[in-house]
């Protein structure tokens, strides 16, 4: 599919679909879209009537224009109160058209959709993210396709001329996206942690980053015990991922991003029971994924910041050589854990990435993981959580997420929760009371930095949609791959 940007007017344009945004209680006709009533024979006013459409926000209706006009179809889209416009809100509308147009069996759509904020790059960029990531489709598992009905081919942002760069910076974002939504989607397996090391590798060789793949008996000397007690019990082997992204000359930042890897989490000996959705988690190596996605985004812009991609990758299976809940295991900083549940796995993992990151010397570390059901349960499906000591790299990640349009929310790190996690045999177990599940995982997580400023999201709602939503099709999201790639910009 291309996208193109262009001045052509709305009057003016020929082809399949022709969207058009109207703000909610605005839907009266003036100006150009009075002219285009006119030369469709009062088509809008009737559509508008007869479908009692209001502008509410995620609404749309669409119809055939017939007769000898240059346009097929026609779609209204609904952008909610003018005041309120948000980005997003042009992302989704113009998901939504994406999709009716589709539905339309329209090869050419054109959208004519308002500016948002005097900001004609940051919209451009916007109205392409949202097509690409509604109308992506995921085939791979299936031995034929489902439909093999018309594709949109091309879309032209009217109004919008001049905007190649923002298009094209979009084109690039949507790439990470879309290769984290294929990792999350993919079973596991075929998603396993080799495969991750090998997608690792073809990032690097394709976008010029450098490789290193550590492999167990590296881990084992660098002492990673609780990596590898995780990786114990796999037939597969484990795979510490580092990917590093370095700019020409001195770079003005370094930044550090890790991902929770975990191909699939049975749950190890405290095995995942009924109702716990044991199935869906080959989507535990979201993080993972959404790292991988933004190294490859990373790796296309090129930005004047050096960034460390890292994930140690493995699942949490069951065998002879499983854990035993109760094991004390040593992590790579010296410090023991009384592992009183193998079902918080994550944790573990990253302990010992957290520990390697932090002695590669960068100025800030994000960790991205589907770390607890807990956190699903305080912010729902659409909401990642965010946990930090620093303020300052808080509000980093808020603006991030805001102008990417991923919902992130911080909850507080609890110190005195942490006495939930004191242990009678080593200096600490995995595993806290069910209240507050979520802050204990992330005090967990800080006691594997000495100093570095770090922030945790906890992804583990965000990763996956049940139900299609604006951009999102059902299923994998590809969650945080936009977050990260503007914090790291803003950063550059
Ligand atoms: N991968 C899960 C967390 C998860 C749950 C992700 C639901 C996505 C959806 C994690 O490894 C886990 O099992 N966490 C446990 C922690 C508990 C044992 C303290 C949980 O949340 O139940
Ligand atoms: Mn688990
Ligand atoms: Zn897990």
């Amino acid at each position: 599919m291309e996208i193109r940007v262009t001045d052509t007017q709305l009057l003016d344009w020929a082809g399949d679909s022709l969207a058009i945004g109207l703000f909610e209680d605005a839907v009266e006709l003036t100006g150009d879209l009075a002219t285009l009533d006119q030369k469709f024979a009062g088509l809008l006013t009737e559509l508008i009537a007869e479908e009692e459409f209001k502008g509410k926000l995620a609404s749309s209706v669409g119809t055939r224009v017939g007769g000898t006009a240059t346009v097929r179809k026609v779609i209204l889209v609904g952008l909610g109160k003018k005041e309120a416009l948000k980005l997003d809100t042009l992302r989704r509308a113009a998901a939504n058209a994406a999709r009716t147009a589709k539905k339309q069996k329209s090869k050419t759509l054109a959208l004519s959709l308002p500016i948002w904020n005097n900001d004609p790059a940051q919209t451009a960029q916007a109205l392409a993210e949202g097509v690409q990531l509604a109308l992506y489709q995921d085939n791979r598992f299936k031995s034929e396709p489902e439909e093999n009905s018309i594709q949109v081919e091309q879309v032209d942002l009217l109004g919008l001329g001049g905007q190649e760069a923002a298009v094209s910076l979009a084109n690039q974002i949507c790439s990470g996206v879309i290769l984290a939504r294929q990792l999350v989607a993919a079973p596991a397996n075929s998603v396993t942690p080799v495969t991750m090391a090998e997608t690792a590798t073809q990032i690097a060789s394709e976008h010029g980053l450098q490789i290193e793949i550590l492999e167990r008996e590296d881990c084992e000397k660098l002492g990673m015990g609780a990596f590898l007690a995780v990786a114990q019990a796999s037939d597969l082997p484990p795979k510490f991922i580092h990917l590093t992204y370095k700019p020409e000359g001195t770079p003005k930042r370094k930044l550090a991003i890790i991902g929770k890897g975990l191909t699939f989490d049975s749950g190890g000996l405290n095995i995942k029971g009924a109702g716990s959705g044991i199935e869906s988690m080959k989507m535990d190596m979201g993080g993972a994924a959404a790292t991988l996605g933004a190294a490859k985004v990373i790796g296309q812009i090129k930005p004047d910041v050096e960034v460390h991609f890292i994930s140690a990758v493995t699942e949490n299976m069951i065998s002879g050589r499983a854990m035993h809940p109760g094991d004390v295991i040593k992590a790579s900083n010296g410090k023991t854990i009384e592992v009183n549940n193998t079902d918080a796995e994550g944790r573990l993992t990253l302990a010992d990435a957290l520990v390697f990151t932090e002695k590669l010397g960068v100025d800030a570390i994000v960790d991205l993981a589907t770390l607890t059901g807990a956190c699903v349960i305080a912010l729902g499906d659409d909401i990642a959580g965010l946990f930090t000591p620093s303020d300052t790299l808080a509000t980093e990640l808020e603006k991030a997420a805001q102008i990417a349009g991923e919902k992130i929310w911080r909850l507080p790190m609890e110190e005195r929760y942490f006495e939930g996690l004191k242990s009678g045999i080593a200096d600490m177990k995995n595993t806290g009371p069910r209240p507050g599940g979520s802050i204990t995982a992330a005090l967990f997580l800080k006691q594997f930095l000495k100093e570095t400023t770090w922030a945790h999201l906890d992804v583990a709602g965000p990763v996956w949609a049940d139900k299609e939503n604006g951009y999102n099709n059902a299923g994998a999201t590809g969650f945080g791959v936009r977050t990260l790639v503007h914090w790291v910009l803003n950063e550059a």
